[in-house]
């Protein structure tokens, strides 16, 4: 009695820690490598609206998912420019286009960007107690950086909303705190 009583345990034991190490697996979305910081051709890094330029020697942790999607998804809002000349680099990725920034767009890390499944679809961002719908034209690369296309900027976060202007405004965030919020965001 006593054994099998212990052997039960065991399993139940055994069960349990396999379960929690599957659920967190599901959960987490771990860093796919590193890459090195180097200087920027001169006049090549747009440090307007903090733009980050790569830091030389600097290591930056790369991503190729993002955290789950749910209703309420976590996340960081910055600020980009998607015009042409601003500090968001080439064209949008989903319809090679520059995007003017009093239209509500985003580019979202590269887990939740997911191939441009979510390409010119639409998501809802909220903060603030307020909330502002916002197309998805474009990747914020957590992958790679430091180069023309991504204006010399390190990679991206892997939960990372980068929004233009038109977002900032509609969520009513006072200009001088422009650039870094915590949100959640779903699909539209
Ligand atoms: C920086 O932000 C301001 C205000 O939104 C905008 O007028 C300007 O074009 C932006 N600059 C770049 C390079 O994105
Ligand atoms: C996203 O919203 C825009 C602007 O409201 C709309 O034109 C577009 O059709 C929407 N996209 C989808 C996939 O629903």
């Amino acid at each position: 009695m006593k054994s099998f009583c212990s052997k039960t345990y065991f399993f139940l034991l055994i069960t349990l820690i396999l379960s929690s190490m599957y659920y967190s697996e599901a959960q987490q979305c771990r860093p796919s490598g590193r890459i090195q910081g180097k200087q920027a051709p001169p006049g090549q890094c747009n440090t307007e609206n903090d733009s980050d330029c790569w830091v030389q020697g600097k290591m930056y942790t790369t991503y190729e998912c993002s955290p789950s999607v749910s209703t309420y998804t976590n996340a960081y809002l910055t600020l980009n420019s998607f015009e042409k000349g601003g500090d968001g680099g080439g064209p949008s990725e989903c319809d090679n286009e520059y995007h003017s920034d009093d239209t509500p767009v985003v580019a979202l890390s590269t887990g939740w960007f997911d191939k441009k499944s979510r390409c010119l679809h639409n998501i809802t961002i909220s903060a603030n107690g307020k909330s502002v719908v916002a197309m998805v034209v474009d990747e914020c690369d957590s992958r790679m950086g430091c180069d023309a296309d991504h204006d010399y900027q390190p990679p991206c976060g892997n939960n990372i909303v980068d929004a233009s202007k038109a977002v900032w405004e509609a969520l009513g965030v006072p200009l001088n705190q422009w650039g870094g919020l915590d949100i959640t965001w779903s699909d539209a």
